[in-house]
């Protein structure tokens, strides 16, 4: 395991308790500060003898091997999607599927290091608040670990798939009367009450699991840094893990150049981007978020200001697209490149083509969309979204009638 401390994010007061998840002098976020000394005397290519995914990364990752729990989470591809470029005039774009992860969702890269560190600390019961992906992931390492699991979803704003992956892996699934920030909140207080090990990103070593798809994408791209990362942003940790990532391999000397990272939020759950338009280092929480892209349906976000340090540090952007726009952005994947993603996740090539039209992204810049979850996650929103099947007669009489319709 890599030598590391739990730092207080707002105030660096070191933090022993290792089972608080704000600092007990000034409430402030926790972060994890590795110490990177023996990676400094490694290449990219030493690590290459172990196959990539999360663990590939481990001198960078703040848990001892010894007390793995994983499923083969990471090792998503990066497609290489001149389609969709020429279709939004932007030159060289990738999409990083994550998508192909255990439970669908890059959840499983927080999650295999989460509860590995749970599996470390004995922990016996953990749980969760979740729009539906975290909750898939943590009640799957969860069964594979052999703990309890309890995972708290808003009532009713769940998409199918995700709940059928909690219920299905033996989670206690708890349907709450409010949204996610209702239901967070109600998680945070089980776990300062110490009833279960909490798993949502507010645990500093969850975004140190997420970091490792930035890890994936130098690696793919051998080591030729893009110009721009896009992603969605909900809670808020996944940005603040990718930007964690860059500045430690600038640290190591792996990286001399930082591609800016650009988050995209839904028109009617965004904080953050509400907050970038006025420059601002803090964001106002939103009351009722509301979007088709549930999964970043979330008005206060944990993560916020970190997002935002991760945006600015970086010289990246970030705005907000309408629900049209995801979802035609979501087709476009489907009908240009092969690729089914869920609406949250479609929020980052939304955003591409968004700033591509208004100028802000250049037509020759390298851009990297991450697409954070499976389309079959929620089959709902794709099935209300396409035409129905064509209803045909038992004859080629028939199918030539329906096919020339
Ligand atoms: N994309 C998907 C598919 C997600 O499930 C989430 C978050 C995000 C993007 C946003 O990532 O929160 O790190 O900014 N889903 C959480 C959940 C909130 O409970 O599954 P973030």
């Amino acid at each position: 395991m890599a030598a590391h401390r739990v730092i207080c994010w707002d105030c660096g007061e070191e933090v022993d308790d290792p089972f608080v998840n704000t600092c007990p002098r000034c409430g402030g976020l926790l972060t994890v500060k590795m110490d990177l000394e023996p990676v400094k005397e490694m290449k990219p290519e030493d690590l290459r003898s172990t196959p990539i995914g999360v663990w590939r990364y481990a001198p960078f990752m703040p848990v001892d091997p010894a007390h793995k729990v994983s499923i083969q989470e990471g090792g998503t591809p990066l497609y290489t999607t001149a389609a969709l470029g020429a279709e939004v005039g932007v030159k060289n774009t990738f999409v990083k599927f994550e998508g192909l992860n255990p439970t669908g969702s890059f959840k499983d890269r927080g999650m295999t290091i989460g509860v590995s560190r749970a599996n470390e600390l004995g922990a016996k019961v953990v749980g969760c608040a979740s729009t539906g992906n975290t909750s898939a992931a943590l009640a799957a390492y969860a069964a594979k670990a052999g703990m309890k699991c309890a995972v708290f979803l808003p009532s009713g704003k769940v998409a199918m798939g995700k709940l059928a992956q909690a219920l299905f892996f033996g989670a206690k699934v708890l349907s709450i009367d409010g949204n996610f920030d209702d239901a967070l909140a109600l998680a945070r207080k089980m776990s300062e009450e110490r009833k279960l090990y909490l798993l949502n990103s507010i645990n500093p070593y969850r975004p140190e699991g997420q970091k490792s798809v930035l890890f994936e994408i130098m690696d793919q791209l051998r080591y030729n840094v893009p110009d721009r990362i896009i992603l969605p942003v909900g809670n808020a940790a996944n940005i603040w893990a990718v930007y964690k990532a860059i500045t430690e391999l600038q640290e190591v000397g792996w990286i001399d150049k930082v591609p800016m990272l650009t988050g995209i939020q839904a028109e009617g759950a965004s904080p953050v981007a509400q907050a970038f338009a006025k420059s601002s280092e803090t964001f106002v929480p939103e009351e009722n978020p509301e979007t088709v892209a549930t999964a970043i349906r979330i008005g206060n976000p944990i993560s916020g200001r970190k997002a935002l340090k991760a945006i600015y540090s970086t010289g990246g952007y970030a705005t907000t697209v309408t629900d049209a726009e995801i979802i035609s952005a979501q087709q476009l994947l489907g009908r240009k490149e092969g690729v089914c993603v869920e609406p949250a996740s479609a929020a980052s090539v939304a955003g591409l083509r968004k700033l591509r039209a208004e100028g802000i992204i250049d037509r020759d810049e390298r851009v990297v969309c991450i697409c954070t979850g499976n389309g079959l996650k929620d089959p709902d929103t794709i099935i209300n979204n396409c035409a129905p099947p064509i209803k045909c007669g038992n004859s080629v009489a028939d199918v030539e009638r329906a096919l020339s319709e």
